[in-house]
C-alpha cells in the first residue's frame, strides 16, 4: 500500500524546488504525493519566514490539521505532521510549544535525512528536530528525481546568502552562500530536458552570486553556467532568479546579449529608490548605480523586461524617500513587480530600529500608491503587446474548457483557445487582448511564419 504524502508549500521558488525533492527522497519509502491533507500518512508544511504573515499561515494550518490527525488516529492510523522550511529553521523546538501537534521539525538543509528522521518517530518520541547546517551538502545526498518535471522546471544551483540586508531573515534561515558544481547542475539539467522540461529556471536566494566549480577546477560565474547549459542540454528556454544588483557581472550581461535560450526577462529586486533607505537596508548600492546596471543590461539586450521587489515603510522612510522610489519606478518602467510593507523580523538589525518604525497606516498608503504606479506600467507594457506575435510556451490548462495557458518571454500569462496537444510546445501567438495580468491571442500556424523569426519587444517606459 502506498503511503499518502501531502506537502503544502509557502514562500519562494526554492521552497517549491525543495518540496519536489522531498517527494524524491520519500519515494523509495513508498510515499506518493496527494493533493489532500485528509487521510494523509505524512503532512509536510514547507514554510516561509520572510514576513510576519507568512509564519502565521503555518499556525492556522496546524490548527486545521488537528481534527484530521484525530480522525486518522480513530481509524487506527497515524498522521505524522512535519514542519519544514524557513520557519522550522528559525523556530526549531519552540514550534512544539506553540503547536503541540508537530512531530518533526527540519530545516532546508537537512531534508535529505528525512528517511532517518521519520524512523526516529515512534510511540515514545514526541518530537524530532533537525535544524543543523550540516557540513555535507544535501545536494550530494539527494536521489535522482523520481517524478517527471513539468514543461517548466526549477533547478537550484545556489543557496544561502551572505548579503545581510538589514531587513531580511534569509541569511539566518538558509545560511551562507553555497554553489553547486557545474557538472552536477549540468547532469540535473540534462535529466530534466530528457524527461520533457522545455524551460529551466535556475534558482538561488542570490543566484547571480553563483560561483560553482567548473570542469576546469575554477569557479564559474552564472553567465558562464548559462552559456554552458544552453550549449549542452538542448533546453529551449532558460531563466534565473533571484538576483542581486551588485552581482550582475560582465559575463551575465554578455549572456543576455548572446544566448538565445536566455529569456529577455530579469527579476532584479531594488527594494527602494532612496539612497538613504538603500544604505540603511545595507543594499550596498545607490539608486543611480541600479539605473546604470539596467542601462548596461539594456544596451546588451534592448528588449529586456525588468521586474523587481519593493519594500515600503522601512524604518525611517520619509515621504521624500518614498517619492524617490516612485521616480525610480517611472525611470525603469518595470513590467511587473512585487511590493510589500516592511515587516520587522526577529533577530534582524532593522527590527531593532524601534522608534523609527513607520506607522502601519502610512505603510498601507504608500503601498497602494506604489502598486498603482507599478500596475500602470504593467498595463502599458501589456497594451504595447497588442497586435504583436510573441513566442509562447504552453504549460498548463486555462480556467475555461478548451483554453490553454503559456508564458511569453517576459513572463506574461498568455491564454488561447487551442487543443491541449500544444501543451509542452512553443508557438507564436498573435496578441489580441491585453489585461492587467495577462494577454490573450490566437496561435499562428507554423507554416504562416516568416523566416525572420520573432519580433523583439521594445520597451515601453
Ligand atoms: N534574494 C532576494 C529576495 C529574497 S526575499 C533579494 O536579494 O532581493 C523576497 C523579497 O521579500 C525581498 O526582495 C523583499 O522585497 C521582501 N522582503 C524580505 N524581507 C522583508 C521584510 N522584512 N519585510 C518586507 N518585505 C521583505
Ligand atoms: Fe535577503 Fe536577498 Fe538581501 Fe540576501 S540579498 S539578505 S536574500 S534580501
Ligand atoms: Fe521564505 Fe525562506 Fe524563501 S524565508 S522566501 S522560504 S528562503
Amino acid at each position: 500500500m502506498p503511503k499518502a504524502l501531502y506537502i503544502k508549500t509557502w514562500g519562494c521558488q526554492m521552497n517549491e524546488y525543495d518540496s519536489t525533492r522531498m517527494v524524491d527522497v520519500l519515494a523509495p519509502l513508498g510515499y506518493e504525493r496527494t493533493d489532500r491533507a485528509d487521510g494523509a500518512d505524512l503532512v509536510i508544511l514547507n514554510t516561509c519566514h520572510i514576513r510576519e504573515k507568512a509564519a502565521e499561515k503555518l499556525f492556522s494550518e496546524l490548527g486545521r490539521l488537528r481534527p484530521l490527525q484525530s480522525a486518522k488516529q480513530k481509524a487506527g492510523g497515524r498522521m505524522v505532521v512535519a514542519v519544514a522550511g524557513c520557519v522550522a529553521q528559525a523556530e526549531g523546538e519552540a514550534l512544539q510549544a506553540r503547536a503541540g501537534n508537530v512531530d518533526l521539525v527540519f530545516g532546508p538543509q537537512t531534508y535529505h535525512r528525512l528517511p532517518e528522521l521519520l524512523s526516529r518517530i515512534d510511540g515514545t518520541t514526541r518530537l524530532v528536530v533537525d535544524t543543523e547546517f550540516p557540513v555535507e551538502s544535501k545536494f550530494d545526498r539527494l536521489p535522482e528525481e523520481a517524478v517527471a518535471p513539468g514543461v517548466s522546471a526549477y533547478l537550484s544551483v545556489q543557496e544561502g546568502c551572505d548579503k545581510f540586508c538589514s531587513f531580511c531573515v534569509v541569511p539566518y534561515t538558509r545560511g551562507a552562500e553555497f554553489s553547486r558544481p557545474v557538472a552536477a547542475v549540468l547532469a540535473e539539467a540534462e535529466r530534466l530536458v530528457a524527461r520533457g522540461a522545455k524551460e529551466i529556471t535556475l534558482l538561488g536566494q542570490n543566484v547571480n552570486a553563483f560561483h560553482g566549480i567548473g570542469p576546469d577546477g575554477r569557479p564559474w560565474s552564472l553567465g558562464r553556467l548559462i552559456r554552458h547549459l544552453a550549449e549542452h542540454t538542448g533546453v529551449l528556454r532558460l531563466r534565473y532568479t533571484t538576483s542581486h544588483p551588485l552581482d550582475v557581472d560582465e559575463e551575465l550581461v554578455s549572456a543576455h546579449r548572446d544566448v538565445v535560450q536566455l529569456m529577455p526577462f530579469l527579476h532584479l529586486p531594488v527594494q527602494s529608490g532612496s539612497d538613504r533607505v538603500l544604505a540603511a537596508m545595507n543594499r550596498k548600492h545607490t539608486a543611480d548605480q541600479y539605473r546604470c546596471i539596467i542601462d548596461t543590461l539594456r544596451t546588451a539586450r534592448p528588449d529586456l523586461a525588468l521586474s523587481s521587489d519593493f519594500i515600503v515603510g522601512f524604518p525611517g522612510e520619509t515621504d521624500r524617500d518614498f517619492a524617490e522610489t516612485l521616480r525610480l519606478v517611472d525611470d525603469v518602467g518595470f513590467v511587473q513587480a512585487y511590493s510589500f510593507k516592511y515587516s520587522p523580523r526577529p533577530g534582524t538589525p532593522a527590527a531593532a530600529l524601534g522608534r523609527r518604525q513607520v506607522p502601519d497606516a502610512v505603510k498601507a498608503e504608500r503601498l497602494v500608491a506604489l502598486q498603482e504606479r507599478l500596475n500602470a506600467h504593467q498595463r502599458a507594457f501589456n497594451r504595447a503587446c497588442l497586435g504583436r506575435r510573441l513566442p509562447v510556451l504552453f504549460d498548463r490548462f486555462g480556467r475555461r474548457p478548451g483554453q490553454i495557458l503559456g508564458r511569453s518571454p517576459a513572463m506574461q500569462s498568455v491564454h488561447v483557445e487551442a487543443p491541449e496537444t500544444l501543451l509542452g510546445h512553443q508557438m507564436d501567438v498573435e496578441i489580441q487582448t491585453a489585461h492587467a495580468n495577462s494577454l490573450g491571442g490566437v496561435v499562428v500556424p507554423k507554416t504562416a511564419l516568416g523566416a525572420g523569426g520573432h519580433q523583439r519587444l521594445e520597451r515601453v517606459a
